[in-house]
């Protein structure tokens, strides 16, 4: 009986979140079997079915939550009060070049720039679990710790932003254990769906049955948000597993952008000045949310080449504007003046300012796909929200042209939830087999538990800071020379790499570095602090562009009694998950001490 009786899933993403469940069963071994539930109908949705409620909070003066998903975005604003909506973007590093720019004024659609985003991303995952619970144990047969949950987080997301995810999971009451609370990158997720969709005879593209079965197959999968769109190359290994080809790459191209630069660009253009449309945000709220929702709305059905403008009501606009503002408004749109008109060319240029940013990200992953098949045209799948906009999917396809094919699975939406919901599933699979037939019997579960990720590609090259003799390089260099007690010289900034930027590692693949000693020997405590950078194999930590990641500080009391150069100390590092995790082992301590990172805020 496997330990976690379901396996449920909670996609948070930047425009909406939601969960999907299903009950672990013997025939759900088979992924095609699986019975996996989420919610479309949520309260407040215009939605005719999307499995996810808005990430939206509106909180009073002193962040106490008024309501949250959709009713937080419709309801009437009470004095004081504000709304919350970019929550997750909020968590890019600080000098991430998407953000706004320090001092604008242009109004925005979401709220991607709050300075302390954790505990309303918390506020906010505290009211998904408790519906998402309620309904996994109402009719009694479970009970909360029964539940292994999956959070899918951006693929190209830092250290940083993965902590303080698992910080607001823990916040919001979810399991703290790295075993019953997974965080997995959105694209692999979303390969998952990709995968059982096409082994499901049902499936939608029937021509390419059995096709994840077969060994050596590339494909690339492209998620499409409201927030970030991510992009990975796959390849299908031998056991069916999948395995990144790459490392992922993405960025702020998401469908709301698009809602930034109609602000900026369409109304910024129609309204004389600026302070007509902070007005307009302010003193109009609702009126400025239902002009964005219809934007969106024609947005979303936007097709390439086409010539027909889009008018956009604006209830009390004559209220709003000067009569020389409506008459500005008249001449920029040839004679209307009483609403606001998108020419075609202008929205093209909208979806392009996305569009723009997705294409090269898609060359990258085809590329590689293309040239690890040794030529080959590599299916595209293209999955999220944003990629059923007939413009974007038409965009991909002309561009991708002959080097692929370009697919949305039914229902792209789902992807990254249900996908979510089949990892935990096949974790529980395999955990059942091997329970049930020991060694032999692990690697026929993990080929029955269906699709799963088992090699991931380094984001960065990962190491740590630490001493080394000091010799004639460095001197050239010029770096600084410590001098320990003995009167040895060391250089005090060398990198020690543990895993190489793009490398290719098994999932909790684990790497040791053996004997690190430390330079001084009076002190009982050691502090390594780990980086990541671009550069493939640097001789310094602070070979740019670097970043320190975050520390560890090994506990060396049991063993003062000893040489210095007998303090020794083992330090693991382990990849090929979302999160890296560290081990340090003070050789002459007797046991094994688990150290955790502590992770800087920055990345
Ligand atoms: N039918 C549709 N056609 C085109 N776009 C759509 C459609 N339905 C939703 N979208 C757009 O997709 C976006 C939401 O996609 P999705 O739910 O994948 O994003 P998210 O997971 O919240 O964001 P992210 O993954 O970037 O954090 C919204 O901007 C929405 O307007
Ligand atoms: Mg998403």
């Amino acid at each position: 009986m496997a330990r976690f009786r379901v396996a449920a899933a909670i996609d948070f993403g930047t425009h909406a979140s939601g969960y999907a469940w299903s009950a672990v069963t013997r025939d759900g071994a088979d992924p095609r079997r699986r019975d996996i539930v989420d919610r479309e109908q949520w309260p407040g949705t215009t939605e005719k079915r999307y499995p996810k409620t808005r990430s939206a909070l509106l909180l009073d003066g002193s962040d106490t939550v008024l309501a949250w998903g959709y009713p937080a975005v419709r309801a009437e604003r009470p004095p004081g009060s504000r709304l919350v909506t970019g929550m997750k973007m909020s968590l890019r590093p600080s000098d991430d070049p998407s953000r706004p720019a320090p001092g604008s004024r242009v109004p925005r659609a979401l709220s991607d720039d709050l300075s302390r985003p954790v505990p309303l991303i918390a506020a906010y995952l505290a009211r998904l679990r408790e519906v998402a619970v309620a309904e996994i144990t109402a009719g009694g047969r479970y009970r909360e710790s029964d539940i292994r949950w999956c959070l899918t987080v951006p693929a190209i997301w830092s250290q940083a932003a993965l902590g303080a995810m698992r910080e607001a999971a823990g916040t919001a009451g979810f399991p703290s254990g790295h075993d019953a609370l997974l965080l997995e990158p959105e694209p692999d997720m979303a390969a998952l769906y990709c995968a059982v969709q096409e082994l499901t005879p049902t499936g939608p593209v029937r021509a390419l049955l059995s096709a994840f079965r077969r060994p050596g197959r590339r494909f690339v999968v492209a998620d499409c948000g409201g927030g970030t769109v991510d992009v990975v190359a796959y390849e299908v290994l031998g056991d069916g597993s999948l395995a990144q080809l790459g490392r992922p790459s993405g960025g702020a191209f998401g469908a709301t952008y698009t809602t930034n630069r109609f602000i900026q660009d369409v109304l910024g253009s129609r309204f004389l000045d600026q302070t007509n449309l902070e007005r307009l945000t302010r003193h109009h709220w609702a009126e400025f949310q239902e002009l964005l929702g219809d934007w969106e709305t024609h947005r979303n059905t936007f097709t390439v080449g086409s010539r027909e403008s889009v008018a956009l009501r604006v209830d009390g606009l004559h209220g709003l504007l000067s009569p020389e503002d409506l008459r500005h408004l008249g001449e920029v749109q040839g004679g209307k003046g009483d609403r606001i008109v998108v020419r075609p060319k202008e929205m093209a240029g909208l979806l392009e300012s996305a569009v723009g940013g997705i294409l090269p990200l898609v060359d990258e992953h085809v590329a590689r796909a293309v040239e690890a098949a040794g030529g080959g045209r590599p299916d595209v799948y293209l999955v999220g929200g944003f990629s059923k906009s007939p413009y974007l999917r038409e965009r991909v396809r002309a561009h991708v042209g002959q080097r692929g094919r370009v697919f949305t699975p039914d229902r792209p939406e789902r992807a990254v939830l249900h996908g979510a919901v089949h990892r935990c599933y096949a974790s529980a699979v395999r955990e059942d087999g091997e329970q049930g037939a020991g060694a032999a019997g692990s690697a026929v579960a993990a080929r029955r538990a269906g699709p799963d990720i088992s090699e991931r590609c380094a984001l960065y090259t990962y190491g740590a800071r630490v001493s080394e003799p000091y010799d004639d390089e460095d001197g050239a260099q010029d770096r600084p020379l410590e001098t320990n007690d003995e009167g040895r010289h060391f250089c005090p900034d060398r990198f020690l790499r543990f895993v190489a930027i793009g490398q290719r590692v098994g999932v909790g693949h684990e790497v040791a570095h053996r004997n690190v000693v430390p330079i001084r020997a009076d002190l009982p405590l050691m502090t390594v602090e780990f980086y990541a950078t671009h550069a493939p194999d640097p001789r310094y930590y602070d070979t740019a562009p670097a970043k320190r990641i975050g520390h560890l500080t090994v506990d060396l009391s049991t063993c003062m009694h000893l040489p210095r150069e007998d303090r020794e100390v083992d330090i693991h590092l382990t990849f090929g998950r979302a999160e890296i995790t560290v081990r340090a082992v003070n050789r002459h301590g007797g046991k094994a001490a688990d150290a955790t990172l502590d992770l800087d805020p920055e990345f």
